[in-house]
Protein backbone atom coordinates (compact mmCIF):
# COMPACT_ATOMS: atom_id res chain seq x y z
CA UNK A 1 0.00 0.00 0.00
CA UNK A 2 0.91 3.60 -0.52
CA UNK A 3 0.14 6.36 1.91
CA UNK A 4 0.93 9.73 1.11
CA UNK A 5 0.56 12.79 3.74
CA UNK A 6 -0.09 16.68 1.87
CA UNK A 7 -0.59 15.05 -1.08
CA UNK A 8 -0.68 16.85 -4.88
CA UNK A 9 -4.31 15.69 -6.44
CA UNK A 10 -3.40 17.48 -9.39
CA UNK A 11 -1.18 14.24 -10.26
CA UNK A 12 -4.03 12.02 -10.06
CA UNK A 13 -7.08 14.21 -12.06
CA UNK A 14 -7.04 14.63 -15.95
CA UNK A 15 -8.21 18.78 -14.80
CA UNK A 16 -4.59 18.45 -13.49
CA UNK A 17 -5.86 21.64 -11.41
CA UNK A 18 -4.01 22.16 -7.82
CA UNK A 19 -5.88 20.86 -4.90
CA UNK A 20 -4.32 18.80 -1.49
CA UNK A 21 -5.40 15.55 0.04
CA UNK A 22 -4.89 15.33 3.87
CA UNK A 23 -3.76 11.45 3.30
CA UNK A 24 -3.85 9.73 -0.40
CA UNK A 25 -3.92 5.93 -0.02
CA UNK A 26 -3.36 3.45 -2.85
CA UNK A 27 -4.24 0.12 -2.16
CA UNK A 28 -2.96 -2.93 -3.64
CA UNK A 29 -5.57 -6.00 -2.22
CA UNK A 30 -8.82 -6.11 -0.85
CA UNK A 31 -7.20 -6.91 2.67
CA UNK A 32 -5.34 -3.61 2.41
CA UNK A 33 -8.99 -1.35 1.79
CA UNK A 34 -10.03 -3.13 4.95
CA UNK A 35 -6.68 -2.03 6.44
CA UNK A 36 -8.13 1.30 5.33
CA UNK A 37 -10.95 1.58 6.61
CA UNK A 38 -10.28 0.04 10.02
CA UNK A 39 -7.28 1.87 10.50
CA UNK A 40 -8.13 3.86 14.05
CA UNK A 41 -5.59 7.11 12.85
CA UNK A 42 -8.37 7.75 9.87
CA UNK A 43 -11.45 7.13 12.05
CA UNK A 44 -13.75 9.80 11.63
CA UNK A 45 -11.93 11.90 8.77
CA UNK A 46 -13.90 12.41 5.79
CA UNK A 47 -13.32 9.90 3.36
CA UNK A 48 -13.44 9.81 -0.92
CA UNK A 49 -12.68 6.92 -2.84
CA UNK A 50 -11.60 8.10 -6.83
CA UNK A 51 -10.91 6.09 -9.37
CA UNK A 52 -9.15 7.71 -13.14
CA UNK A 53 -10.00 11.30 -11.53
CA UNK A 54 -11.18 12.10 -15.00
CA UNK A 55 -14.51 13.92 -13.75
CA UNK A 56 -13.26 15.12 -10.90
CA UNK A 57 -12.89 18.83 -9.77
CA UNK A 58 -11.63 19.91 -6.08
CA UNK A 59 -12.17 23.34 -5.31
CA UNK A 60 -9.79 23.15 -2.27
CA UNK A 61 -7.72 21.13 0.35
CA UNK A 62 -9.47 17.74 1.20
CA UNK A 63 -8.75 17.62 5.04
CA UNK A 64 -9.44 13.77 4.97
CA UNK A 65 -9.00 10.30 3.26
CA UNK A 66 -8.39 10.10 -0.34
CA UNK A 67 -8.52 6.63 -1.53
CA UNK A 68 -7.77 4.77 -4.80
CA UNK A 69 -7.75 1.29 -5.95
CA UNK A 70 -4.78 -0.36 -7.73
CA UNK A 71 -6.15 -4.27 -8.43
CA UNK A 72 -5.96 -4.44 -11.88
CA UNK A 73 -7.38 -7.65 -12.67
CA UNK A 74 -10.16 -9.12 -15.87
CA UNK A 75 -11.13 -12.53 -15.30
CA UNK A 76 -13.27 -14.57 -17.40
CA UNK A 77 -16.08 -15.63 -14.75
CA UNK A 78 -18.81 -17.72 -17.29
CA UNK A 79 -18.51 -18.14 -20.83
CA UNK A 80 -21.84 -19.87 -22.33
CA UNK A 81 -20.72 -19.97 -25.83
CA UNK A 82 -22.99 -16.67 -26.78
CA UNK A 83 -21.98 -14.74 -23.86
CA UNK A 84 -18.97 -13.78 -21.42
CA UNK A 85 -19.23 -12.45 -18.28
CA UNK A 86 -16.10 -10.61 -17.04
CA UNK A 87 -15.16 -9.64 -13.54
CA UNK A 88 -13.07 -6.45 -13.84
CA UNK A 89 -11.35 -4.25 -10.86
CA UNK A 90 -12.09 -1.40 -9.84
CA UNK A 91 -8.58 0.20 -10.94
CA UNK A 92 -8.80 -1.58 -13.92
CA UNK A 93 -8.28 1.43 -16.52
CA UNK A 94 -11.48 1.72 -18.80
CA UNK A 95 -10.37 1.89 -22.05
CA UNK A 96 -7.21 -0.74 -21.39
CA UNK A 97 -10.65 -3.35 -20.49
CA UNK A 98 -12.40 -2.10 -23.57
CA UNK A 99 -9.24 -2.94 -25.79
CA UNK A 100 -9.52 -6.26 -23.97
CA UNK A 101 -12.91 -7.50 -25.21
CA UNK A 102 -12.13 -6.01 -28.79
CA UNK A 103 -9.16 -8.01 -28.89
CA UNK A 104 -10.84 -11.08 -27.69
CA UNK A 105 -13.86 -10.56 -30.48
CA UNK A 106 -16.31 -9.58 -27.38
CA UNK A 107 -19.18 -7.25 -28.71
CA UNK A 108 -20.41 -4.68 -26.73
CA UNK A 109 -17.87 -2.10 -25.03
CA UNK A 110 -16.78 -1.17 -28.65
CA UNK A 111 -18.30 2.44 -28.41
CA UNK A 112 -17.11 2.79 -25.50
CA UNK A 113 -13.26 2.81 -26.62
CA UNK A 114 -10.94 6.06 -25.40
CA UNK A 115 -13.28 7.41 -22.50
CA UNK A 116 -10.81 8.27 -19.57
CA UNK A 117 -11.36 6.45 -16.53
CA UNK A 118 -11.51 3.12 -14.40
CA UNK A 119 -13.86 0.17 -14.28
CA UNK A 120 -15.31 0.92 -10.78
CA UNK A 121 -16.38 4.37 -11.99
CA UNK A 122 -18.01 3.13 -14.86
CA UNK A 123 -20.70 1.60 -12.58
CA UNK A 124 -21.35 4.46 -10.57
CA UNK A 125 -20.98 7.34 -13.10
CA UNK A 126 -22.87 4.59 -16.30
CA UNK A 127 -20.50 6.19 -18.62
CA UNK A 128 -21.89 6.71 -22.22
CA UNK A 129 -21.28 7.76 -25.62
CA UNK A 130 -22.00 7.61 -29.22
CA UNK A 131 -25.81 5.49 -28.12
CA UNK A 132 -23.73 3.09 -25.73
CA UNK A 133 -24.12 3.33 -21.97
CA UNK A 134 -21.73 0.97 -19.32
CA UNK A 135 -25.51 -0.08 -17.67
CA UNK A 136 -25.80 -1.61 -21.35
CA UNK A 137 -23.34 -4.19 -20.13
CA UNK A 138 -22.79 -4.21 -16.83
CA UNK A 139 -24.23 -7.01 -15.42
CA UNK A 140 -23.71 -6.60 -11.41
CA UNK A 141 -21.55 -4.52 -8.91
CA UNK A 142 -19.26 -5.86 -6.17
CA UNK A 143 -19.00 -3.42 -2.93
CA UNK A 144 -17.02 -3.36 0.25
CA UNK A 145 -19.72 -1.49 2.66
CA UNK A 146 -17.08 1.06 4.03
CA UNK A 147 -19.03 1.51 7.75
CA UNK A 148 -19.42 -2.02 8.24
CA UNK A 149 -16.99 -3.73 6.09
CA UNK A 150 -19.86 -5.98 4.93
CA UNK A 151 -19.64 -7.19 0.65
CA UNK A 152 -22.20 -6.68 -1.38
CA UNK A 153 -22.97 -7.60 -5.06
CA UNK A 154 -25.77 -5.52 -6.44
CA UNK A 155 -27.44 -6.42 -9.93
CA UNK A 156 -27.65 -4.25 -12.84
CA UNK A 157 -31.26 -3.63 -12.14
CA UNK A 158 -30.98 -2.74 -8.50
CA UNK A 159 -28.53 0.11 -9.91
CA UNK A 160 -30.84 2.30 -10.65
CA UNK A 161 -29.39 3.38 -13.65
CA UNK A 162 -29.98 6.39 -15.37
CA UNK A 163 -28.63 9.00 -17.30
CA UNK A 164 -24.64 9.43 -15.81
CA UNK A 165 -26.75 8.40 -12.69
CA UNK A 166 -26.57 5.09 -10.36
CA UNK A 167 -27.83 4.52 -6.70
CA UNK A 168 -24.16 4.85 -5.95
CA UNK A 169 -24.28 8.58 -6.41
CA UNK A 170 -27.50 9.15 -4.44
CA UNK A 171 -27.69 10.24 -0.48
CA UNK A 172 -27.21 6.64 1.62
CA UNK A 173 -25.17 5.07 -0.73
CA UNK A 174 -22.45 7.37 -2.06
CA UNK A 175 -19.47 7.46 -0.03
CA UNK A 176 -20.65 4.64 1.63
CA UNK A 177 -20.79 1.53 -0.82
CA UNK A 178 -16.99 1.24 -2.72
CA UNK A 179 -17.20 -0.46 -6.11
CA UNK A 180 -14.39 -3.33 -5.94
CA UNK A 181 -15.67 -5.30 -8.71
CA UNK A 182 -17.46 -4.55 -12.10
CA UNK A 183 -18.82 -7.95 -14.11
CA UNK A 184 -19.49 -7.03 -17.74
CA UNK A 185 -21.66 -9.18 -19.89
CA UNK A 186 -20.14 -8.80 -23.64
CA UNK A 187 -21.49 -11.06 -26.35
CA UNK A 188 -19.74 -13.79 -28.36
CA UNK A 189 -22.40 -12.63 -31.60
CA UNK A 190 -21.24 -10.07 -33.96
CA UNK A 191 -23.90 -6.48 -33.40
CA UNK A 192 -22.72 -3.40 -33.37
CA UNK A 193 -24.68 0.28 -32.45
CA UNK A 194 -24.26 2.55 -35.80
CA UNK A 195 -27.32 5.21 -34.56
CA UNK A 196 -25.37 7.53 -33.52
CA UNK A 197 -24.55 9.96 -36.45
CA UNK A 198 -20.67 10.15 -37.31
CA UNK A 199 -21.10 6.18 -36.39
CA UNK A 200 -23.64 5.94 -39.29
CA UNK A 201 -21.34 5.91 -41.79
CA UNK A 202 -19.93 2.41 -40.99
CA UNK A 203 -23.58 1.02 -41.05
CA UNK A 204 -22.85 0.61 -44.68
CA UNK A 205 -20.07 -2.31 -44.11
CA UNK A 206 -21.88 -3.40 -41.81
CA UNK A 207 -21.19 -7.11 -43.11
CA UNK A 208 -17.82 -6.98 -43.27
CA UNK A 209 -17.22 -4.48 -40.13
CA UNK A 210 -14.91 -5.54 -37.40
CA UNK A 211 -14.55 -4.96 -33.46
CA UNK A 212 -11.33 -2.99 -34.22
CA UNK A 213 -12.63 -0.62 -37.07
CA UNK A 214 -15.65 0.29 -34.84
CA UNK A 215 -13.33 1.27 -32.14
CA UNK A 216 -10.71 2.79 -34.41
CA UNK A 217 -13.17 5.27 -35.68
CA UNK A 218 -14.65 5.84 -32.26
CA UNK A 219 -10.82 6.97 -31.22
CA UNK A 220 -10.27 9.25 -34.04
CA UNK A 221 -13.64 11.10 -33.35
CA UNK A 222 -13.18 11.10 -29.66
CA UNK A 223 -9.42 12.40 -30.31
CA UNK A 224 -11.06 15.07 -33.22
CA UNK A 225 -13.03 16.60 -30.67
CA UNK A 226 -11.93 16.19 -27.27
CA UNK A 227 -8.90 17.27 -25.47
CA UNK A 228 -6.28 15.03 -25.68
CA UNK A 229 -6.28 14.11 -21.87
CA UNK A 230 -1.91 13.96 -21.84
CA UNK A 231 -1.96 17.48 -23.20
CA UNK A 232 -4.78 19.58 -21.70
CA UNK A 233 -6.31 19.27 -18.91
CA UNK A 234 -10.07 18.57 -18.60
CA UNK A 235 -13.11 16.29 -16.84
CA UNK A 236 -14.41 15.42 -20.64
CA UNK A 237 -18.07 16.87 -20.59
CA UNK A 238 -18.61 19.51 -17.64
CA UNK A 239 -22.28 19.68 -17.51
CA UNK A 240 -25.31 17.28 -18.41
CA UNK A 241 -27.28 17.79 -21.31
CA UNK A 242 -30.64 19.05 -19.94
CA UNK A 243 -33.76 17.49 -20.70
CA UNK A 244 -36.68 19.83 -21.67
CA UNK A 245 -40.40 19.12 -21.64
CA UNK A 246 -42.08 18.88 -24.92
CA UNK A 247 -43.97 22.57 -24.19
CA UNK A 248 -40.85 23.90 -23.19
CA UNK A 249 -38.88 22.76 -26.37
CA UNK A 250 -41.76 23.61 -29.23
CA UNK A 251 -40.89 27.39 -27.67
CA UNK A 252 -37.40 26.78 -27.94
CA UNK A 253 -37.50 25.45 -31.42
CA UNK A 254 -40.19 28.45 -32.40
CA UNK A 255 -37.35 31.19 -31.64
CA UNK A 256 -34.43 28.70 -32.72
CA UNK A 257 -35.72 26.25 -35.23
CA UNK A 258 -32.05 24.63 -35.50
CA UNK A 259 -31.54 23.71 -32.22
CA UNK A 260 -30.67 19.77 -32.17
CA UNK A 261 -32.21 17.61 -29.74
CA UNK A 262 -32.82 13.82 -28.98
CA UNK A 263 -35.83 11.81 -27.46
CA UNK A 264 -35.16 11.29 -23.65
CA UNK A 265 -36.64 9.45 -21.04
CA UNK A 266 -39.27 12.56 -19.17
CA UNK A 267 -38.86 14.73 -22.64
CA UNK A 268 -36.65 15.93 -24.88
CA UNK A 269 -32.52 15.94 -24.59
CA UNK A 270 -30.62 19.14 -25.60
CA UNK A 271 -27.20 19.01 -26.66
CA UNK A 272 -25.17 21.63 -23.62
CA UNK A 273 -23.04 22.14 -26.07
CA UNK A 274 -25.10 23.74 -28.71
CA UNK A 275 -26.61 26.09 -25.82
CA UNK A 276 -23.45 27.22 -24.43
CA UNK A 277 -21.91 27.91 -27.57
CA UNK A 278 -25.21 29.96 -28.88
CA UNK A 279 -24.56 32.33 -25.67
CA UNK A 280 -21.53 33.19 -27.28
CA UNK A 281 -18.98 31.58 -24.73
CA UNK A 282 -17.16 29.51 -27.06
CA UNK A 283 -13.75 30.04 -26.44
CA UNK A 284 -14.34 32.81 -23.38
CA UNK A 285 -11.73 31.85 -20.16
CA UNK A 286 -11.04 33.12 -17.07
CA UNK A 287 -7.87 32.54 -15.58
CA UNK A 288 -6.49 29.19 -17.35
CA UNK A 289 -10.15 28.13 -17.49
CA UNK A 290 -11.48 28.33 -20.68
CA UNK A 291 -14.76 26.90 -22.55
CA UNK A 292 -12.74 24.39 -25.30
CA UNK A 293 -13.23 25.58 -28.86
CA UNK A 294 -13.86 22.17 -30.41
CA UNK A 295 -16.55 21.16 -28.13
CA UNK A 296 -17.82 24.05 -25.50
CA UNK A 297 -19.24 21.55 -23.22
CA UNK A 298 -15.47 20.85 -22.23
CA UNK A 299 -14.08 23.35 -19.44
CA UNK A 300 -10.11 23.30 -20.25
CA UNK A 301 -7.09 24.02 -18.33
CA UNK A 302 -5.07 25.65 -20.52
CA UNK A 303 -2.08 25.77 -18.01
CA UNK A 304 -2.13 27.70 -15.00
CA UNK A 305 -6.54 27.72 -14.17
CA UNK A 306 -7.09 27.35 -10.51
CA UNK A 307 -10.55 25.73 -9.15
CA UNK A 308 -11.89 29.57 -8.35
CA UNK A 309 -11.08 29.60 -12.22
CA UNK A 310 -13.27 27.05 -13.51
CA UNK A 311 -15.71 27.50 -10.76
CA UNK A 312 -16.40 31.24 -11.79
CA UNK A 313 -16.61 30.40 -15.25
CA UNK A 314 -19.13 27.29 -14.70
CA UNK A 315 -20.97 29.83 -12.70
CA UNK A 316 -20.95 32.35 -16.02
CA UNK A 317 -21.95 29.61 -18.04
CA UNK A 318 -24.63 28.19 -16.00
CA UNK A 319 -25.68 32.13 -15.86
CA UNK A 320 -25.72 32.94 -19.28
CA UNK A 321 -27.55 29.94 -20.70
CA UNK A 322 -30.76 30.24 -17.94
CA UNK A 323 -30.78 33.93 -18.83
CA UNK A 324 -30.80 33.00 -22.52
CA UNK A 325 -32.85 29.90 -23.01
CA UNK A 326 -34.03 29.71 -19.24
CA UNK A 327 -32.67 26.12 -18.73
CA UNK A 328 -30.41 25.32 -15.55
CA UNK A 329 -27.29 23.42 -16.66
CA UNK A 330 -26.60 20.78 -13.65
CA UNK A 331 -22.48 19.75 -13.23
CA UNK A 332 -21.83 16.32 -14.77
CA UNK A 333 -18.55 16.45 -13.33
CA UNK A 334 -18.09 15.95 -9.91
CA UNK A 335 -17.51 18.46 -8.13
CA UNK A 336 -15.92 17.86 -3.96
CA UNK A 337 -15.72 21.05 -2.03
CA UNK A 338 -17.33 24.43 -1.84
CA UNK A 339 -18.31 26.36 -4.85
N1 LIG B 1 -22.56 21.02 -30.40
C1 LIG B 1 -22.46 22.41 -30.49
N2 LIG B 1 -21.28 22.99 -30.14
C2 LIG B 1 -20.20 22.28 -29.74
C3 LIG B 1 -20.29 20.87 -29.67
C4 LIG B 1 -21.49 20.26 -30.00
O1 LIG B 1 -23.41 23.09 -30.86
O2 LIG B 1 -19.18 22.90 -29.41
C5 LIG B 1 -23.87 20.39 -30.70
C6 LIG B 1 -23.96 19.79 -32.08
O3 LIG B 1 -25.26 20.01 -32.55
C7 LIG B 1 -23.76 18.31 -31.86
C8 LIG B 1 -24.40 18.12 -30.50
O4 LIG B 1 -24.09 19.33 -29.79
O5 LIG B 1 -24.40 17.58 -32.84
C9 LIG B 1 -23.90 16.92 -29.73
O6 LIG B 1 -22.49 16.99 -29.60
P1 LIG B 1 -21.61 15.68 -29.37
O7 LIG B 1 -22.03 14.64 -30.32
O8 LIG B 1 -20.19 16.09 -29.37
O9 LIG B 1 -22.07 15.15 -27.98
P2 LIG B 1 -22.45 15.85 -26.60
O10 LIG B 1 -23.92 15.72 -26.41
O11 LIG B 1 -21.88 17.21 -26.54
C10 LIG B 1 -22.30 13.61 -25.22
C11 LIG B 1 -21.59 13.13 -23.99
C12 LIG B 1 -20.14 12.82 -24.30
C13 LIG B 1 -20.09 11.76 -25.39
C14 LIG B 1 -20.84 12.29 -26.63
C15 LIG B 1 -20.94 11.26 -27.73
C16 LIG B 1 -22.70 14.12 -22.09
C17 LIG B 1 -22.62 15.11 -20.99
N3 LIG B 1 -21.68 14.11 -22.93
O12 LIG B 1 -21.71 14.87 -25.57
O13 LIG B 1 -19.55 12.28 -23.13
O14 LIG B 1 -18.77 11.43 -25.74
O15 LIG B 1 -22.20 12.65 -26.26
O16 LIG B 1 -21.89 10.29 -27.39
O17 LIG B 1 -23.67 13.38 -22.19
C18 LIG B 1 -18.42 12.88 -21.13
O18 LIG B 1 -19.38 12.44 -20.53
O19 LIG B 1 -17.42 13.38 -20.53
C19 LIG B 1 -18.43 12.86 -22.58
C20 LIG B 1 -17.44 13.37 -23.31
Amino acid sequence: MKIFHDFDLSRVTTFHIPATARIYAEYESIGELYMLLNAPEYAGMPRLHIGGGSNLLFTGRFDGLVMHSAIKEITVIDDNGRQVYLKVSAGVNWDDFVRYCVDHELYGAENLSYIPGEAGASAVQNVGAYGVEAKDIIDSVHTVDSSTGETRVFKAEECGYGYRNSIFKQAGYAGRHIVTDVVYRLSREKHFTLDYGPLKELADHSSNLTLKAVRDRVIEIRRNKLPKPDELGSAGSFFKNPVVSTEKFEQLKADYPSIPSYPADGGIKIPAAWLIENTGMKGRSIGGAQVYTKQCLVIVNTGNATAADVVSLYGEIKEKVAAKFGITLSPEVNIIGRL
